[in-house]
């Protein structure tokens, strides 16, 4: 590239190159141009094509002067040295003669930039020298325009900003592909129509006014704002409208850019609720673990004056009501649970559809005979891990939601499928790792959901129904059982359109494992072992205490896990069943029982906690979903599981050592 300056200007000095194998040609132009009174000339000799190159790269030239006679190789040289520098600075020949052949050959080797002038005579020589200056100059300054606005052409063509240009009454002139791309509009559809027309009716108008009041009065407007697409969807976007002013400072036009972040807030918001939802769950599952234990000692309470009094009593209708009331809001505390995935699992990798089958059969008693009710299982499905109680609780739901939003009848419909979910699903549910699912679509013909409630469905207590009819629960335990399982849930509803929730399960590539056999209920739940609670809520402790004390067992109470090693410690005799909570300060359940397989080899161990698996399971090294009991339990549930496993093989030295 040539690095010499240009001249701006014809009376800037002029720099001066003579390309001449003869010295005499330089004194008699540097004589000439010594008598041209009206320009400043600087003039340098070069007497090859070598040194003259030599000479430009070291010092600037505005002017190329060569001398020629015909079939001078110098020229053709120094014509093609010319043009490797990009046509820079022109070169004049200086010949009494010019023949039009000689003077084509230089021109093609020299990009035009030739000019023949008269042999050096005087001023119509110089003036000659000025024009051919003059000319190339225009013509290098009109290139460089040329090339600047292709690149700014370029630039805003292939700009990924949504770019308008509007005249200075707000009617548009010229927009850029990547609007075309966004909105779907075309420039011919928008060229010479008001701006304005893409306003939308779901943005405040006082945006709009302030938007055109603020460039109007010549300011930039800066703003999130919403404009309408060719289809109708409102486009969220981040835009600034630059005014554009003339030399006299009046403005012509108007310079709109936007950047398009309605997918951005799409996610910010999906976000945020997934955090509250989190929140919520967080608080629900706390306030319903302690509830828990307060339960427990409410109904245990109960069962044990039920159990001391007669039918006739007249108290006993009071503690049946307690017991109702009780159990009612057991009901309720695990639903809560559920939300906040603290419900316990029994995790099987099982076939959706052979689930969906029982359930779906009795469906019809929960949703009525105006509700025609349709499954439709997708093929060759993927196999799921989850538990099966808890999709029945999900079906259960799901379907009580639709008998209520159909009162009049009618269609419900659960289909399964395989799906994979790729790069397309994902920008629109970006929550979701990629990956295979199965998916549940569960379908009503229903009322549907108004818009304002469907951010506030899955919450929990969130309801629509009128008191007494609905807990606002139903839901809530969908979406924690979903998570929990590491699956999704989506809702699409509009109203009077019905609704359809999906439910997407993660694929478990394992084969399918047998249903275990239907729970058979040990009835006699009386014994007469010796049993170590082990129980930091006092009055749990002591309820269960009692209960088992009652059933004819030996209980031996310990207050956390150091407690229960001291008491093994010291008791001689046989423990023939430890009742453990998972969770306790200290030392846990599952530690607890660690420590104690060798000490005590041969005693069973059962596990009880409000938290689920995935909590519970933090805290030791034993698997604790083997013997299980979900808090809250009644004291009759109770004393049936520990008759189970005092009556199973498993001890508690098999259990350390299974895991
Ligand atoms: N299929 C549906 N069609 C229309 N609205 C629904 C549907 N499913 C849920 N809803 C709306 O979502 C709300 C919350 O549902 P959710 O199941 O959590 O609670 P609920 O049915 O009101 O009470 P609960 O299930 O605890 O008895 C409902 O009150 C209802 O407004
Ligand atoms: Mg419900």
């Amino acid at each position: 590239m040539n690095k010499a300056k240009e001249p701006s200007s014809g009376n800037q000095r002029l720099r001066l190159l003579l390309v001449s194998d003869n010295a005499e040609d330089f004194t008699y132009l540097q004589d000439l141009l010594g008598r041209a009174a009206d320009r400043k000339v600087e003039a340098r000799h070069a007497a090859s094509p070598t040194q003259a190159i030599r000479e430009l790269e070291n010092n600037s030239c505005d002017l190329l002067l060569c001398n020629y006679c015909s079939g001078d190789p110098m020229a053709l040289q120094l014509s093609s040295a010319i043009r490797k520098r990009g046509g820079y600075p022109p070169l004049v020949f200086i010949s009494d003669h010019v023949s039009e052949s000689a003077l084509v050959g230089i021109l093609h080797g020299g990009r035009g930039t030739a000019f023949p002038v008269p042999g050096i005579g005087e001023s119509p020589a110089l003036h000659a020298l000025d024009c051919a200056i003059q000319a190339h100059c225009k013509e290098r300054q009109r290139k460089k325009s040329e090339v600047m606005l292709s690149k700014l052409w370029s630039a805003v063509e292939q700009a990924t900003e949504l770019i308008v240009i509007m005249d200075g009454s707000g009617l548009v002139e010229y927009i850029n592909p990547a609007f075309t791309r966004a909105t779907g509009y075309t420039t011919v559809e928008l060229k010479g129509h008001a701006f304005s027309l893409l306003e939308v009716e779901t943005e405040h108008p006082e945006t709009y006014r302030q938007m055109w009041e603020t460039i109007f009065s010549g300011n930039i407007f800066r703003g999130s704002i919403s404009s309408r697409k060719k289809n109708g969807d409102a486009l969220l976007v981040e835009r600034t409208i630059a005014p554009l002013q003339d030399a006299q400072g009046k403005t012509t036009h108007f310079v709109c850019c936007d950047h398009d972040v309605t997918e951005k807030r799409r996610l910010e918001a999906q976000l945020l609720q997934a955090q509250k939802m989190d929140a919520i769950g967080r608080l629900a599952g706390g306030v319903a673990h302690d509830f828990n234990n307060l339960l427990m000692v409410i109904s245990a309470y109960a069962e044990l004056m039920q159990d001391s009094i007669t039918h006739e009593h007249p108290l006993r209708r009071n503690v049946d009501q307690i017991m109702t009331a009780s159990r009612r809001a057991a009901d309720l505390t695990r639903q809560l649970l559920a939300f906040s995935r603290r419900q316990m699992q029994s995790l099987q990798v099982l076939d959706l559809n052979v689930l969906l089958r029982d359930a779906v059969r009795i469906l019809p008693r929960l949703i009525g005979e105006d509700i025609q009710l349709q499954f439709l299982p997708g093929l060759e499905m993927a196999k799921v891990k989850c538990d099966p109680v808890q999709i029945e609780q999900i079906v259960m739901n799901l379907a009580a939601n639709a008998r209520d939003a159909m009162p009049h009848g009618g269609k419900f419909t659960i289909e399964t499928s395989n799906v994979y979910l790729d790069e397309t699903y994902l920008q629109r549910h970006s929550i979701v790792p990629a990956g295979d699912y199965v998916l549940m679509a569960v379908t009503d013909t229903g009322q549907g959901i108004l818009p304002e409630h469907m951010h506030h469905i899955f919450e929990p207590f969130y309801t629509t129904k009128e008191e007494g009819k609905g807990t606002g629960l139903g839901l809530a335990t969908v979406y924690g059982i979903v998570k929990q399982n590491g699956g999704f849930v989506w809702v699409y509803s509009e109203p009077g359109m019905g609704t359809t929730f999906k439910i997407y399960w993660p694929s478990a590539q394992q084969k399918l494992s047998k249903l275990p056999p239907g729970h058979t209920a040990e009835e006699n739940s009386r014994g007469s072992e010796t049993v170590l609670l082990v129980e930091d809520e006092e009055a749990v402790r002591q309820s269960a205490s009692e209960f088992l004390t009652t059933c004819g067992y030996t209980v031996l109470q310990a207050i956390n896990g150091d407690d229960a090693l001291v008491v093994t410690r010291d008791y001689r005799s046989t423990i023939d069943l430890m009742i453990t909570d998972v969770v306790m300060p200290h030392m846990g359940g599952a530690k607890l029982a660690g420590q104690l397989a060798n000490a005590r080899p041969d005693m069973k161990v059962l596990f009880v906690s409000g938290y689920a698996e995935s909590t519970v399971q933090r805290y030791g090294s034993i698997d604790v979903t083997s013997n299980f009991l979900q808090k809250p339990f009644s004291l009759k549930v109770l004393s049936r599981k520990v008759r189970e496993v005092l009556e199973a093989p498993v001890t508690l030295a098999m259990a350390a050592s299974a895991k």
